[in-house]
């Protein structure tokens, strides 16, 4: 016999298959294709990531489910209908939506993210769908414990004992089809201790690169200060800059200077939160110079490295035009505060 958790999977894997084959087999996945093409999505991309179309007709899923004779009370615990009280009939609640199925680490569908495709003029201005939308917490599914694409990540994750964070699926397939065979991402949640404790078992070092406007900003950091408390990784950071989002810079400067630029141009964790800090200080003034050069200070009595701590003292003597022999006598007596 099944257990529920089969039979939610098999809900999930007849799903995964219903809207894969409408996008790339009907008329009705046509709009969506080719807008995924546009994207820089390739067949073989599309197969690989099982991605899918559901029709706007909201009732054609329940059609499909009840020829596989899944019962009413499985096809509403599954998360995939709207639970809408005041209708008998199962609706698709991702109906319209471009489908990502979301796998777990053996691989299995166990949710869905649906995207809207993007609306013609016309019929845009009235009201505003939200861009995404994730299936509900279920028996399957728990936010909070996943991590997209960690099934495909994980060979080269224990390979080189790294990972590469993303802000959306979006970024992490489009670094997928770039090279980075290492990449996951949250599902635009901040990061939770339950998935920090994921990397922990697979890790010691983690890459972030979030988008480049203020929100990627702000989850940076609070990425970076998380996994900097768990003690366990070595965290960087491969800044995106002017708005961009690592999809965007591939597509834009392609796929070799992105693997160039996730290798090479990656700021520690101290370069990073002094960046953050920077952004908002206005160092003109002089009070905020001052601010910013205790706080720096602080940050760099936590940099274990003898040779980094020198490294940036330096950088912040010559930024600052202070004798460097100045800074490391403050910066000794922050150190016996933190003793
Ligand atoms: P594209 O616009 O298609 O390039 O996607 P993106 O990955 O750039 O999306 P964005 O940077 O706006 O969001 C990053 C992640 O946040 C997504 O992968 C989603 O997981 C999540 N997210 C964004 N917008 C929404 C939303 O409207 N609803 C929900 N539930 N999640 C969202
Ligand atoms: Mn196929
Ligand atoms: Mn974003
Ligand atoms: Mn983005
Ligand atoms: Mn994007």
């Amino acid at each position: 016999l099944q257990t529920k958790k089969d039979q939610l999977l098999a809900v999930h894997e007849s799903a995964t298959a219903f809207y894969h084959q409408v996008l790339m087999n009907t008329v009705t996945g046509e709009e969506a294709l080719k807008y995924l093409k546009e994207r820089g999505f390739t067949t073989e991309l599309l197969e690989e990531f099982q991605i899918g179309f559901s029709p706007s007709d909201k009732t054609a899923t329940q059609q499909i489910m009840k020829q596989r004779n899944y019962s009413e009370q499985l096809m509403r615990e599954s998360g995939i209908f709207s639970d809408r009280t005041d209708s008998d009939e199962l609706l698709d609640r991702f109906a319209s939506r471009i489908i990502f199925p979301l796998r777990n680490e053996k691989g299995q569908t166990i949710a869905f993210s649906g995207r809207t495709l993007p609306k013609k003029a016309l019929e845009s201005s009235d009201f505003h769908e939200a861009k995404y939308l994730n299936s509900p917490e279920t028996v399957l599914f728990s936010k909070r414990n996943y991590l997209f694409n960690l099934d495909k990540a994980r060979v080269q994750m224990r390979k080189t004992s790294e990972v590469v964070l993303f802000e959306g699926y979006m970024d992490v397939i489009s670094a997928w089809n770039a090279g980075v065979k290492n990449g996951v991402a949250s599902m635009g949640t901040a990061l939770t201790e339950e998935q920090i404790r994921i990397l922990n078992k697979m890790v010691d070092s983690v890459v972030i690169t979030f988008d480049g406007d203020r929100a990627g900003l702000e989850a940076t950091k609070k990425a970076v200060d998380l996994l900097n408390d768990s003690r366990h990784f070595e965290v960087s950071v491969f800044p995106m800059l002017g708005g961009m989002d690592p999809d965007d810079y591939i597509q834009q400067k392609g796929a070799p200077a992105f693997l160039e630029g996730l290798s090479n141009q990656r700021e520690s964790s101290f370069q990073f939160q002094s960046r953050y800090l920077k952004a908002n200080l206005d160092l003109d003034s002089e009070t905020n110079r001052l601010v910013y050069l205790e706080k720096v200070l602080r940050m760099l009595v936590e940099v274990d490295s003898i040779i980094e701590r020198e490294l940036y003292l330096n950088e912040l003597s010559e930024e600052f035009e202070l004798d460097p022999a100045v800074l490391k006598n403050q910066l000794l007596i922050y150190q016996q505060e933190f003793m």
